[in-house]
């Protein structure tokens, strides 16, 4: 049986920002990866719920400061007996083993009568459900530019497995069993689908990318042979996509580790010409050259990335989305110079905030007046474009295929 205390630890680290989710995979041995992955984005998916409806009912008192990892003892104890299918009481005995070891005696004895009262009473519990899966932070942010429909809208794709997109090389003619074909042209598999039992993975024929990530790449008609600084590059599925349709691409990030990323990817793709890699902060990126176009892939508050990231549901707050909309505003600001005068940039986020989108490229037209936006003709994603002409990209968007990440892309030209 997977040993539990690890992963009580691990989703102690994500909600403290220590760990990022998929650094969880590191901690357990390749048997347990599957099993780890499963409870600890069923727990992040359903913490709101547990936090603010099942415990209240059962710890009556405050958890001293010294024992607060027995919080996490008892989500990840309550999300297994609620949500998966092991059976009580060996779930029951592996926490209050975890709380052994994590605290003390009084420790695992509160776990055991918590969750052997819990377990009493799961049936009720789960058929008198009143609370959803947005905290009030998350809720606050979306508050501001989504009326409650939308919001509830979006809230159900937390429940509801992402399926697998994939990005195929324009000269890749793959099939698989059970595919979609997405409008945009992403493949889409079934969510349990294992990455390293799909064909063509050694030989670089696709790489994985949400269907609504791969789309700010697909707004771009011509890239052959055009001259591309994407800034904010790193993993790399956008720069895989301007070098799969022959730009050439100046790649820059701050993340040294992020880098290597992009680069082991690349490698893979067999993409290693036409790419530079420059590390370094955006907002003091400096080059002699101009470019074709301009990439800006944001850092964002991510909100978009909920399907997948449930942990975002936790750590963000409006705040955090006022900071980033800063850091944005000041890399569209210094990067916009470095356009050819008849070039393209475009500017992605997958925040749902119109702050971090749309309200952000409005303010950047009111001071730069020589700028204008490039409407966006992409007829397939109709549903999905502004009056403006950005493209606003929801998950209920792609409600009858299985969601999307939540997107936002705007075009920018000068005028001439
Ligand atoms: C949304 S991710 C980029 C995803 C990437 N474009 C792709 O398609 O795979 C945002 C990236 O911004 C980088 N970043 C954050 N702040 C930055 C800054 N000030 N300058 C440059 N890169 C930054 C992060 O390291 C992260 O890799």
């Amino acid at each position: 049986m997977t040993d539990r205390t690890v992963l009580v630890k691990a989703l102690a680290d994500i909600l403290a920002e220590k760990i990022t989710l998929g650094e969880v995979k590191n901690q357990v041995s390749e048997n347990d990866k599957n099993f780890a992955n499963m409870l600890i984005l069923t727990a992040l998916r359903e913490l709101t719920y547990l936090k603010q409806e099942v415990l209240p009912l059962f710890v009556k008192k405050k958890i001293p400061n010294k024992q607060q990892i027995l919080n996490y003892v008892l989500y990840l104890g309550t999300t297994e007996l609620l949500f998966l299918n092991t059976p009580d009481y060996a779930v029951i005995n592996s926490y209050v083993d975890v709380a052994k070891k994590l605290s003390d005696s009084f420790g695992a004895k509160f776990v055991n009568a918590v969750l052997r009262n819990i377990s009493r009473q799961k049936k009720e519990l789960l058929e008198n459900r009143k609370i959803g899966y947005f905290n009030k932070d998350f809720s606050d942010i979306l508050k501001q530019d989504y009326t409650p429909l939308e919001i509830s809208e979006m809230e159900e794709f937390t429940s509801v497995e992402p399926p697998l997109d994939l990005t195929l090389k324009a000269t890749t003619e793959l099939h698989f069993a059970d595919e979609i074909i997405l409008p945009t042209g992403s493949v889409r598999l079934p969510y349990h689908t294992k990455i390293a039992d799909i064909k063509g993975y050694l030989e670089g024929l696709w790489w994985v990318q949400d269907a609504a990530s791969a789309i700010a790449v697909k707004c771009l008609r011509e890239l052959n042979g055009k001259k591309v600084l994407d800034i904010c590059a790193a993993p790399g599925g956008k720069t895989a996509q301007l070098l799969d349709a022959g730009a050439v691409v100046t790649a820059v990030d701050i993340s040294k580790a992020r880098l290597e990323k992009l680069k082991e990817n690349m490698a893979r793709l067999k993409f290693d010409d036409n790419l530079q890699i420059v590390c370094a902060d955006a907002r003091q990126f400096s080059s002699d050259d101009k470019y074709d176009i301009i990439l800006l892939d944001a850092p964002c508050s991510a909100t978009g990335t909920f399907r997948r990231h449930p942990e975002v549901i936790h750590l963000k707050t409006p705040k955090d989305v006022i900071k980033q909309a800063q850091l944005q505003q000041e890399i569209l600001e210094h990067i916009a110079s470095f356009l050819n005068p008849h070039g393209v940039l475009v500017y992605a986020t997958c925040s749902l905030a119109k702050i971090e989108g749309e309200s952000q490229i409005i303010d950047f037209l009111h001071t730069h007046s020589q700028w204008q936006i490039l409407p966006i003709a992409m007829p397939e994603l109709k549903n999905c474009t502004t009056k403006e002409g950005f493209l606003r990209i929801l998950p209920q968007h792609f409600k009858q295929i299985g969601g999307i990440d939540g997107f936002f892309v705007a075009l920018l030209q000068r005028k001439l």
